[in-house]
């Protein structure tokens, strides 16, 4: 092989790679678009919610006394994300926010009832509390996913 015919395909060679990493690049960029801060709050609010559904079975009133509060007050996105949260919401700002208000008003019964080892009241109030998480879901997971990651 000389070296002209060696120099060509190298050439080749790098053009090819080239046109792969330029394919490559946009997807890896896509897949890489970061989930929300409040995904990692929802996790959460998930595994603390069936955290309860086990306390409540196991009769632990301590634990869903405990655990209450960690749900009421739930962490918040970092203050960059709620305000690019808030500017997507708009007008219906004060709507997102009154679900999650009602979730922390649920949550303050349910620990006091557990206190109180009122096992009944509990459910009662568990079962208001989980109204509110699928009443804020119905209205806006759907449409924040499309918004903030893009169709799926
Ligand atoms: C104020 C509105 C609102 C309330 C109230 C709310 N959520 Fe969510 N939740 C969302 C949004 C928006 C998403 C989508 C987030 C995303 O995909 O990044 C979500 C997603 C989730 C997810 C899915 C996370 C995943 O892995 O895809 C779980 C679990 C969850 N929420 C649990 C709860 C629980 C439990 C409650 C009640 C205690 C609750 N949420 C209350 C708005 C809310």
């Amino acid at each position: 092989m000389n070296n002209q015919k060696s120099l060509s395909i190298a050439a080749i060679v790098m053009t090819v790679a080239l046109v792969i990493l330029i394919a490559i690049f946009p997807a890896q960029a896509a897949e890489s678009e970061k989930r929300m801060a409040l995904h990692d709050v929802m996790q959460q609010l998930g595994r603390d919610m069936q955290a309860v559904t086990g306390a409540i079975s196991e009769e632990n009133w301590g634990l869903v006394a405990q655990l209450a509060p960690k749900i009421g007050r739930h962490p918040e996105p970092p203050i960059a994300e709620k305000l690019r949260i808030l500017a997507w919401l708009g007008t219906d700002a004060g709507k997102f926010r009154g679900f999650d208000g009602q979730v922390q008003d649920a949550a303050t019964p349910m620990g006091e009832a557990a206190t109180r080892g009122d096992g009944q009241e509990v459910i009662v109030a568990f079962s208001e509390m989980q109204q509110r998480c699928l009443s804020c879901h119905q209205e806006f997971r759907k449409p924040f996913q499309e918004h903030f990651y893009g169709k799926r």
